[in-house]
């Protein structure tokens, strides 16, 4: 008699051996199956609503009276012996499939890396954010205005009618006889002063263009605009401001010194020298041995420009001032040649 199988039960051999039969077919079919497909095939012949052990359950009132508790037991015994085995033999091939799956995804981590340059902030960018944060924590605005400009604001507005000979000074490139590549960031100053009326104070960065090519001078460079406008501003509050910004941007105790110059927006002007931060001041061939640079153009705003404006030139004073980012990049950084900033060459970039 079969272990499974009580000897207290009181089954004819014929009932006893179909079932063993069964069973012993389960288990030589369970052993083949090799995937979870074949082992759901399984499932449903033995165990599915068609199943041979269902069949065999809803036999149970052809089995005579007396041998009907022992079948029932026997088929029941018999049905979770299937469920069982068909489980384990479940978690043991998704075992086996996960090992196969975790074997072709398995990475090898000795193979080199793939390698992604790294971009990174332009020299000029960085410094123009350091100006810009200068100005902000002094309390300035940021005004923008367009890189295709009218001559009006470019010039005229800022007193420089068409035939004044500080046209000469910047190789203007002219879309028509009205419309140009602005030369400077100054035409912000007017067009915010149209918009908006006293006090205010902002600074103005971005793009501007002139028709010159060498080592010093590219047609696109990079200027930041500045204005002050109150009731009282004076020349002291210009020589403040400017003072604590050359020293904050150069990181140093640079001498600053104004020097008289002359702009039609201004009046009057300075061009603002700082002590050469190369030679410390002794002379070399980047001040030209005069042991001062020129870092920016400024000056009281010119009364003329504030009637052209809409401003009252009689109730309101200002100053302007306007510098290079370049020229301050290449004074912070020590380099020599201008067009370096615009060839992309990775070697140099990558020193900043
Ligand atoms: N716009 C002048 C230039 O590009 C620079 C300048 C000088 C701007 C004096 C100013 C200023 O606002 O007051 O050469």
């Amino acid at each position: 008699m079969h272990p499974d199988c009580p000897p207290t039960f009181k089954l004819t051999g014929k009932i006893m051996l179909d079932i063993q039969e069964i069973k012993n077919r389960f288990i030589h079919e369970l052993a083949a199956a090799g995937s979870l497909y074949d082992l759901q095939q399984i499932r449903i012949k033995y165990l599915g609503k068609k199943g041979i052990l269902t069949a065999k359950l809803k036999s149970l009132s052809t089995v005579s009276e007396s041998e009907r508790p022992a079948f029932g037991r026997l088929v029941n015994e018999v049905k979770v012996f299937i469920e069982n085995e068909t489980d384990a033999r479940e978690r043991f091939l998704k075992r086996i499939e996960l090992d196969k799956k975790l074997a072709s995804e398995a990475l090898d981590i000795t193979l080199p890396g793939k390698y992604t340059a790294a971009g990174s902030v332009h020299p000029i960018n960085r410094v123009l954010k350091e100006i810009i944060d200068i100005f902000v924590s002094m309390g300035f605005d940021i005004e923008v205005g367009p890189e295709v400009e009218q001559d009006y604001y470019n010039f005229e507005a800022l007193n420089i009618p068409k035939d004044h000979p500080a046209r000469d000074m910047q190789d203007t490139f002219y879309i028509n006889d009205d419309v140009l590549l602005r030369t400077h960031t100054s035409p912000v100053q007017v067009r915010v002063m149209e918009k908006k009326k006293p006090p205010l104070s902002f600074i103005a960065p971005g793009k501007v263009y002139r028709c010159d090519a060498d080592v010093s001078h590219t047609p696109m460079f990079h200027q930041v605009e500045g204005l002050m406008v109150d009731t009282d501003i004076s020349f002291s509050d210009l020589k403040g401001i400017l003072e604590v910004f050359v020293r904050r941007i150069f990181d140093k105790d640079v001498p600053v010194r104004f020097r008289p110059s002359y702009f039609p927006f201004t009046e009057p002007s300075a061009e603002v020298d700082i002590g050469c931060i190369l030679c410390g001041g002794t002379g070399c061939r980047v001040c030209k041995g005069s042991g001062w640079i020129e870092v920016l153009g400024a000056g009281m705003v010119n009364p003329r420009v504030f009637e052209m404006a809409g401003y009252d030139p009689d109730a309101y004073t200002g100053f302007a001032f306007g510098m290079g980012v370049e020229r301050i990049t290449m004074l912070k950084y020590s380099i020599d040649d201008l067009r370096m900033f615009f060839e992309n060459d990775i070697r140099f970039l990558r020193q900043f």
